[in-house]
């Protein structure tokens, strides 16, 4: 595989569990944008947001995919849910939107201990968000494909896709 895959979706998509799972296929490293700001900042994505504020956060999110885009090849690449909205993740690479129902993605979310998800409980009405971003996954994904189903299904199936283009 030459390309990059990235992996684009609304919190709780499982862009970094599938991104696992297909790097493990592809004999590739997986980049999680999440997981890299936080060792570059050396705290956590809630610490940037409750002591620096959400801007500070998405230039950070900015700064990585630019370093993505000039740096990297061969590598999967899962992103923040936020990273769409502002930056044209074509640049780096072959997108695939992995896409679920609303009510599906809230009760992952809900049942995730994971700490990093300040926009979650910020938003009262997180259907108004996710309306809202909906579209910039459409525009910019390659590929939409089905978040409901297992992880490895997905994994392969991306697999699948990305040897289908060589
Ligand atoms: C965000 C999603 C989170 C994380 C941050 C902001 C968002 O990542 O980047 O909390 O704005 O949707 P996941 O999409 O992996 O949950």
């Amino acid at each position: 595989m030459c390309n990059n895959v990235v992996l684009i979706g609304f919190m709780g998509a499982g862009k970094t569990s599938v991104g696992r799972a297909l790097a493990q296929i592809c004999n590739s490293i997986l980049i999680d944008t999440d997981s890299i700001i936080e060792a570059n900042y050396g705290i956590s994505v809630n610490e940037i947001f409750a002591l620096h504020g959400e801007e500070v956060f998405r230039k950070y999110e900015l700064k990585l995919c630019e370093f993505l885009k000039n740096n990297v090849k061969n590598a999967i690449i899962s992103t923040g849910g936020g990273i769409p909205m502002r930056y044209n993740l074509r640049e780096i690479g072959s997108v695939f939107y992995l896409q679920a129902p609303l009510e599906a993605l809230v009760e992952r979310i809900q049942s995730d201990t994971s700490t990093k998800r300040p926009v979650f409980r910020r938003y009262k009405f997180v259907g108004d968000l996710y309306n809202e971003r909906i579209q910039s996954y459409e525009k910019q994904a390659d590929y939409t494909i089905n978040a409901l189903d297992s992880i490895n299904s997905i994994a392969q199936e991306i697999y699948n896709l990305m040897k289908g283009k060589k």
